[in-house]
């Protein structure tokens, strides 16, 4: 690992009470140091994203590898025109609806973002976050920042403080603790640059949202499907096992009924389910819920932290229920097919 460095948590409850620490994180940014930071979707692990030395320590703090490009996060549009060589028109009428929000543009970068920043990539994302303390941050920074979320490479993402302190402690300089993320997914990733846009990473724009705004929208195949073999990933972050807990995740696919008559069954040493808040009466198996039937909102909240208690239950195996694939639940799907390494059984 890392050598390991001393780590400061900052604790901002909100941009006004708190504007010490948030000054301070915001110098340690601007000073080519690594702070992690809240936002509305998940944590995130933030550089300056044209300082090359303070971009390859994220990768290197997270064990993340080099090809996987990073979202450069703004605080306001103007901050957008140095780092882009054309902004497509569809893109200004997405800025409309969605940001500051959960969605992440991906443009033709200019020679201002290093490659190191675009994972090797002549394009960039680019996010405008709607959390307030990741606005003042950058605001106070004055820089891009670059951030992937604050975990450690192929662990779920981090929705509190606590799963930052859990995987980054002692290897970046900061963690500003501003409690729970509202949306609980990462963002939307949608790519401009080809014919037709396209989304890479469901997330908490919904696709059904996209296409009020743009009308037709693409949806890459690799969002519910392992990559077709031999096939480049459109968003390299797709191609790596990710989300996992050391527990061996399966999916079942089918209704309230057979879901707990196929865990029931199976009931054992290290056997968990991971279902919704009406699963739970009708099972014989340890559960925990991370949202209700349909509440496609509540689920994406609970995801990753779900995932990571069940690693603190000492669960072997879990037993997950399949969402419904519309709304933020295609993002949570999306997630929990990575943790499952795609097995899904059809009930
Ligand atoms: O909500 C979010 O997006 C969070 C917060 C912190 O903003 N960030 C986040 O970053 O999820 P990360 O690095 O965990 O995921 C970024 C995803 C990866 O799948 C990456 O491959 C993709 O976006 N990506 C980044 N730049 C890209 C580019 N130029 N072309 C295609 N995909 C890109
Ligand atoms: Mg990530």
């Amino acid at each position: 690992m890392a050598d390991r460095i001393e780590t400061q948590v900052l604790r901002v409850r909100n941009i006004y009470d708190d504007m010490e620490p948030l000054q301070k994180a915001a110098e340690i940014l601007a000073g080519g140091g690594l702070v992690a930071f809240p936002t509305e979707t998940v944590y995130g692990l933030g550089a300056n994203a044209l300082d090359e030395k303070a971009v390859a320590g994220i990768f290197k703090a997270k064990g993340r590898p080099q090809d996987n490009p990073l979202i450069v996060h703004v605080c306001d549009l103007d901050m957008i025109g140095p780092l882009v060589t054309e902004i497509p028109e569809a893109a200004l009428r997405l800025a409309g609806a969605f940001w500051p929000g959960p969605l992440t543009m991906i443009f033709p970068k200019s020679g201002a973002v290093p490659q190191v920043t675009s994972g090797g990539l002549p394009t960039v994302a680019i996010r405008f976050p709607a959390h307030m303390v990741a606005r003042e941050l950058i605001r106070r920074a004055d820089v891009p920042i670059a951030a992937p979320s604050a975990n450690l490479s192929g662990s779920p993402s981090p929705t509190t403080a606590e799963h930052c302190i859990h995987d980054l402690m002692g290897r970046v300089d900061a963690i500003v603790d501003s409690g729970s993320c509202g949306v609980g997914v990462e963002s939307t990733v949608v790519s401009l640059v080809g014919e037709m846009p396209r989304v890479l990473r469901p997330g908490g724009v919904t696709v059904e949202q996209l296409r009020e705004v743009l009308g037709e929208v693409e949806v890459d195949p690799a969002v519910c499907a392992p990559l077709a073999e031999g096939k480049a990933a459109a968003s390299p972050g797709m191609k790596y096992k990710h989300y996992a807990p050391r527990a061996h995740v399966v999916i079942l696919e089918g209704g309230r009924q057979a879901f707990a008559k196929y865990v029931n069954a199976r009931a054992g040493d290290g056997i968990y389910a991971m279902c919704f808040e009406e699963d739970v009466p009708g099972l014989s198996v340890p559960s925990v819920s991370y949202g209700g039937e349909g509440d496609d909102a509540s689920q994406a909240v609970r995801l990753f932290a779900v995932l990571r208690q069940m690693d603190e239950l000492g669960a072997k195996t879990v037993y997950a229920h399949c969402p419904a694939r519309t709304g933020v639940g295609l993002a949570v799907y999306n997630r929990l097919l990575r943790a499952a390494a795609f097995e899904v059984v059809r009930l």
